[in-house]
């Protein structure tokens, strides 16, 4: 998968895309990543990239043509993928969502920054809005990174285990319940003595129960559209007796 990255702001990439599992999946040819510094694009002596709004008003917006002049110059006119606009405004990122994406074998990604980006920008080069949650953020460089994260560790073979992505908390539907590696006892608190039984079968209804509880602990907006089966009913169930 490639992304071809828009920003006022190029070094803050290297840092987080040369290490652990995305310096890797370069490495081994799953993800590419161009990033390009709009101001490049800004063909006047001073190469402003912002200027007030117009009407009045604080802060900086984001002038139009060095963005589509960028745009249009890597990925051509009309650009050959989808430009997606990271921005508090856009549709929320979530599992889902990660998954649709990463079927794309290109995404161009503008990370908006100052007040905002003028409206004729995402009127008619971006296709896509996105936002990584309900708050807002200096810039959408983070939001860019999280985005291009989230999607590369659902390409396959970018993950050593193919079942990891699928077992995910969210991928599922379900939180994921808890982990535990060595010691077997640490400072007197023990791994539970079912993950050490051997006992497969034993070990996956134990994980799958864990995880339901988990879930109706902490996001039971997820259990409603979970399709439980009459074991998932009972072990629940059975948590709320002992509520009760
Ligand atoms: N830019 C600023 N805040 C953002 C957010 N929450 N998501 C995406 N882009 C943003």
């Amino acid at each position: 998968m490639r992304f071809d990255i828009f920003t006022l702001f190029p070094e803050v990439f290297p840092s987080y895309l040369d290490a652990s599992i995305l310096h890797r999946a370069q490495e081994m040819g799953h993800l590419q990543v161009e990033v390009h510094n709009i101001r490049d694009w800004a063909k006047d002596k001073h190469q402003v990239t912002d200027e007030p709004p117009y009407g009045g008003g604080g802060g900086m917006v984001m002038k139009p043509e060095p963005i589509f002049a960028a745009v249009e110059d890597i990925l051509g006119q009309p650009p050959e993928c989808p430009v997606v606009l990271m921005t508090p405004q856009g549709e929320l990122l979530d599992q889902d969502k990660a998954d649709n994406l990463s079927k794309y074998p290109r995404l161009a990604l503008i990370a908006g920054h100052y007040e905002g980006i003028d409206e004729r920008v995402r009127e008619h080069l971006v296709t896509d809005e996105i936002s990584i949650g309900d708050y807002v953020l200096t810039g959408g460089e983070l939001p860019a990174l999280v985005l291009i994260d989230a999607l590369t560790r659902l390409i396959p073979g970018v993950l050593g285990d193919p079942q990891a992505a699928a077992n995910d908390s969210h991928a599922s539907g379900l939180l994921e319940g808890p982990h535990y590696t060595r010691p077997e006892d640490f400072r007197g608190w023990k791994v539970p003595e079912i993950l050490r039984s051997g006992h497969h079968a034993r070990i996956e209804r134990w994980r799958r129960n864990q995880a339901l509880r988990r879930t109706s602990e902490r996001r039971p907006d997820l259990l409603a559209s979970f399709p439980l089966t009459d074991e998932d009913q009972k072990y629940l169930d059975s948590l709320n007796e002992k509520d009760v």
